[in-house]
């Protein structure tokens, strides 16, 4: 067998070309999962710059910020459950009324009237020297409320 040169120079190229783009393929991936889930974590700020018994909109990032008389939080979903409008807050009864099909939901987020049948989804959150922030990559349905989905500083 003779031994070719060229062919074995094009051969190399060809594997360190295919080795760096591997390297490149994946680092791009990674890099782009981390931005998004930074992007999903949103900082809401400090505790005492939230009133109790109050509803923030942050609707770009699709979630009511409430602050609860006992000074808990939780990011309620702007998101009805029945088929998905943007629900408004309504703030004579600081619940929350959907456009649609008039679903209404308490301040707590549970069903007042239908069609929804079951209560507005909500957002973990978390605390991190001393700010709140919201994880809106995960959704958490429920069937009822409780304290324990309340966050608390
Ligand atoms: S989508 Fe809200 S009541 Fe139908």
């Amino acid at each position: 067998m003779k031994f070719d040169r060229r062919r074995f120079i094009k051969r190399l190229l060809v594997a360190i070309a295919s080795v760096e783009a591997l390297f490149l393929i994946k680092g791009g991936i990674t890099n782009k999962a981390r931005l998004s889930e930074d992007k999903k974590l949103i900082r809401v700020g400090k505790s005492d710059s939230y009133e109790k018994n109050q509803v923030y909109p942050f609707l770009s990032h699709h979630f009511y910020l409430k602050r609860f008389e006992d000074g808990g939080f939780m990011a309620l979903s702007i998101k009805c459950t029945h088929l998905g409008c943007v629900i408004n807050h309504n703030t004579k009864t600081g619940g929350f009324n959907c456009p649609c099909h008039a679903s209404q939901f308490s301040p707590k987020g549970e069903v007042i009237s239908s069609p929804a049948t079951r209560p507005l989804d909500y957002y973990p959150m978390t605390i991190k020297n001393g700010e709140l922030y919201v994880d809106t990559s995960v959704v958490k349905r429920r069937k009822s409320f409780l304290k324990s989905q309340l966050t608390y500083v």
